[in-house]
């Protein structure tokens, strides 16, 4: 999925076996594979490759790593957790772990957000807010409600539901046809105005007794951190109310602390429905993911369907949970969510510092610790780069000096190019300063390159 572009076409081959066996997710076959780094360890905000290289880990692995790399104390819970309860399932049974982890997420959840279902990834989360909303109008006796609406570029994940759900058009035409009905309205970046509406008029196209829910991310990642108009979601949270229709939250990125809060809705002043999550609440430690669902659902299900339909072998799994746990305790203690709040205006003015010196930069956005530059694909005239000319520059010359300048951050172009950074929550202002300064760098050497600047 973009994280850095064309960096196979750096550097020596890695002395290590199975580049030939490994098959890489989202990474263009184009690319010598055996360039690419090959990260052994972990620390903090740092991580170092196989060469012994450090590198500043600006997307926290991929929007995952809360707590940083080399926690021990993750480590010594899983290890614990594994001598006194290995595995067990959440199918008719329960275990201590996830019954605890349930009680916290409650706790720490907005709203009536009272109850949980795991699972072990987003995309499996996604599937089951899917079914969990079917299911849900089938208890209320509305089972023509099966449509879903999101948003255009929005990313929800890989699998065929969730597919279904994300609105990045070259993602899905490998695999159509996906499920039918599922719709996508412009997002806030390509209609502010108009963004909110647009939901509701697919719904009353729908019609809105064919429609079940609506998806969206607090702030939506793929475009590049796209932060929606104020009064965006409590106008959504109208119109979905008004007709009916539930509104889900995907929190897989902005939950765990990534916008300062524990489910990142809560900057928008709305309580959904449901809200799913996955990577931070282990802070990727082990896989887990999941779907919060509030009194109203909960209770129609168990009122009038014998049981719901869905579960996974792994979901809710012991060693999982315990992770989960002590990394929100981990959070709690070093006040992590307080640190992202801190920093934030210090991260966005360090980038707009940045993007104020170099006039390839178009636009500056975020909040949290979730950021992205958009940079113009373009010379200093203002005419277009052709596509040649784009891989040449924006994946070779600016991913390339990102990375050897110690820097990983994620470098996406589903829509205007864009950089975007989501450092640990642990950050401190060196580390946010530091990837100020490699970004600064790379800018330079394309602007260079493009002329802007001799
Ligand atoms: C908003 C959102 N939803 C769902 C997913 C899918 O999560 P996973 O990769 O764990 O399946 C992602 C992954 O990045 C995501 O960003």
């Amino acid at each position: 999925m973009d994280v850095m572009r064309g960096l196979g076409e750096r550097g020596e081959s890695t002395p290590l076996g199975g580049v030939e066996n490994l098959m890489l997710h989202f990474t263009p076959y184009s690319e010598d594979w055996s360039k690419l780094p090959v990260i052994v360890s972990g620390e903090g905000c740092y991580v170092t490759d196989d060469r012994g290289r450090s590198y500043v880990d600006g997307l926290a692995g991929l929007f995952t790593t809360q707590v940083g790399h080399g926690r021990t104390e993750l480590a010594d819970v899983a290890a614990t957790q594994m001598k006194e309860l290995g595995f067990f399932p959440n199918w008719s049974f329960q275990h201590p772990r996830s019954l605890e982890l349930a009680e916290k997420m409650a706790q720490i959840a907005p709203g009536d957000l009272n109850s949980v279902f795991f699972v072990s990834s987003g995309s499996e989360a996604i599937e089951t807010v899917i079914k969990l909303s079917r299911q849900y109008h089938n208890a209320n006796g509305e089972e023509s409600r099966r449509k879903v609406i999101s948003r255009k570029i929005a990313y929800h994940g890989t699998t065929m539901g969730a597919l279904s759900v994300t609105g990045i058009p070259s993602f899905r035409a490998p695999f159509e046809p996906l499920l039918q009905g599922f719709y996508h309205v412009p997002n806030t970046q390509q209609d502010p105005e108009g963004a909110a509406d647009a939901i509701e008029e697919a719904i009353e196209f729908g019609p809105p007794e064919t429609v079940a829910a609506v998806i969206l991310e607090p702030v939506q990642n793929a475009g590049g951190c796209l932060v929606p108009p104020p009064e965006y979601w409590k106008r959504v949270r109208e119109i979905c109310d008004k007709h009916g229709v539930l509104l889900v939250s995907d929190a897989v990125i902005c939950a765990f602390g990534r916008l300062g809060e524990w489910f990142g809705i809560e900057r928008f002043d709305v309580v959904p429905d449901m809200t799913t999550f996955a990577k931070g609440v282990t802070s990727g430690y082990l896989p887990m993911g999941g779907v919060m669902v509030n009194d109203k659902v909960r209770s129609a299900l168990a009122s009038n369907a014998p049981m719901f339909m869905h579960g996974s072998t792994f979901g809710g799994h012991p060693v999982s949970s315990a992770v989960a746990l002590e990394n929100i305790r981990i959070i709690e203690r070093e006040k992590l969510l307080e640190n992202v709040h801190s920093l934030e205006g210090y991260f966005g003015d360090e980038l707009r510092r940045v993007a104020g010196e170099h006039p390839i930069v178009k636009e500056v956005r975020g909040m949290g610790f979730f950021w992205a530059l958009e940079i113009r694909p373009e010379r200093p005239d203002g005419t277009k780069l052709a596509e040649d000319e784009y891989q040449k520059y924006f994946k070779g010359v600016l991913s390339r000096k990102l990375l050897e300048g110690g820097l990983i951050c994620r470098f996406d172009d589903k829509e205007d190019p864009v950089i975007q950074y989501s450092p640990a929550l642990v950050a401190d202002r060196g580390i946010i300063g530091r990837i100020a300064e490699i970004t600064d760098s790379a800018l330079t050497e394309l602007e260079r390159e493009l002329g802007y600047r001799s």
